[in-house]
């Protein structure tokens, strides 16, 4: 697969035709609320057809604000959103018709019943009534036994079925989902996930927005990472999850040292804490013939007269690169 992988660091130049492959694109997004508030920074981003993307960052980040504003609900300060080609402001219903979003918030006409609101929400995108789709919808997500509900007594679970339900009752290529596991019990959350997977198998491209790691390692083919307005990485999940496969082997030294010896420069070795720990960095999923043995490494370290107090080793987690990531810069 050849992923275009947005990088502000990077200063090549844009091509201005839509990629084949790519379904949304989000250029220059820029977002400062009426009260000044900066809540997205000329965000560059594309989504690739097909793909299940999270968007992970911490609460405040500003993925409901970047998901808003793409599925037209918010009015960007700067920048603009193509959806398959389709600028969402100047061609907002060709751009609206592709795009179904379950929200954040739970929001719904308390006296509809269940079958009702799911039908009318297609009606709404000029679609053609279809039982037989509103039908699948509802038994997928366990909501066909209380279509006839009134959704005012259904629980807050049952509610948020609902809302996917309706995100899914105009037959969307792509879908939006704001935190959907936030607050759900775990067979709602399975359901879901089994919807997800389903409907990606259909080609649809699916955008999630979370605050849960492992939901986006367990669900994204790639990952996006957003904090404070701007997204500070985007890879990969396979290349990612390469990159936590490394381990470290970490040396408290008995004196500090202003640098790694020269003996010892063959080996990808840094220091740390002013020098007192020398740090060597490996990659876990080496095969034991291809990789120094560590025991090697150490005698290689004291041939150098450096005498070390402890030593630890320890597997790099994408806890550890997010909470990198969003820590105070
Ligand atoms: N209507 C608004 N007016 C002013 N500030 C807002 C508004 N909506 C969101 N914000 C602020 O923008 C930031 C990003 O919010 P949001 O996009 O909801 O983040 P997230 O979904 O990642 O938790 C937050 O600091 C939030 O308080
Ligand atoms: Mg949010």
């Amino acid at each position: 697969m050849s992923h275009q992988t947005p990088n502000a660091s990077e200063s090549q130049p844009r091509i201005e035709t839509p990629s084949a492959s790519s379904v949304i694109e989000i250029q220059g997004l820029a977002k400062r609320y009426d009260s000044g508030f900066e809540a997205l920074k000329r965000v560059d981003l594309e989504i690739q057809r097909g793909e299940i993307f999270a968007l992970l960052g911490p609460n405040g980040a500003g993925k409901t604000t970047l998901i808003s504003i793409i599925c037209g609900l918010v009015n960007p300060t700067e920048g603009r959103v193509l959806i398959d080609g389709h600028d969402n402001v100047i061609d907002y219903r060709a751009a609206r018709a592709k795009i179904g979003l379950v929200p954040q918030e739970l929001t719904s006409d308390a006296f509809e019943t269940v079958w009702n609101t799911v039908s009318f929400s297609r009606g709404l995108f000029g679609h053609k009534a279809k039982r037989s789709h509103i039908e699948d919808v509802l038994k997928s997500l366990s909501l066909w036994e209380k279509r006839k509900n009134k959704l005012i007594t259904l629980s807050g679970g049952m509610k948020r079925r609902v809302l996917i339900a309706k995100a899914l009752a105009h037959e969307p290529e792509i879908l939006f989902l704001d935190e959907p596991t936030a607050g759900v019990d775990v067979e709602l959350r399975r359901d879901m996930w089994e919807v997800v997977r389903k409907l990606r198998e259909r080609g649809v491209t699916i955008i999630l927005t979370t605050h849960y790691i492992e939901e986006a390692e367990e669900m994204a083919d790639r990952i996006g990472v957003i904090n404070r307005g701007e997204i500070v990485l985007v890879r990969e999940k396979a290349a990612l999850m390469r990159q936590l496969g490394s381990k470290q082997l970490t040396l408290q030294l008995h004196k500090p040292l202003a640098s790694v010896p020269p003996a010892l420069s063959h080996y990808p070795l840094s220091l740390a804490d002013n020098g007192s720990v020398l740090v060597y960095t490996y990659d876990a999923s080496e095969t034991s013939e291809t990789r120094v043995s560590i025991s090697t490494l150490l005698n290689d370290i004291e041939a150098t007269g450096i005498q070390f107090k402890d030593l630890q080793t320890k597997q790099s987690s994408l806890e550890e690169i997010f909470v990198d990531l969003v820590k105070e810069r």
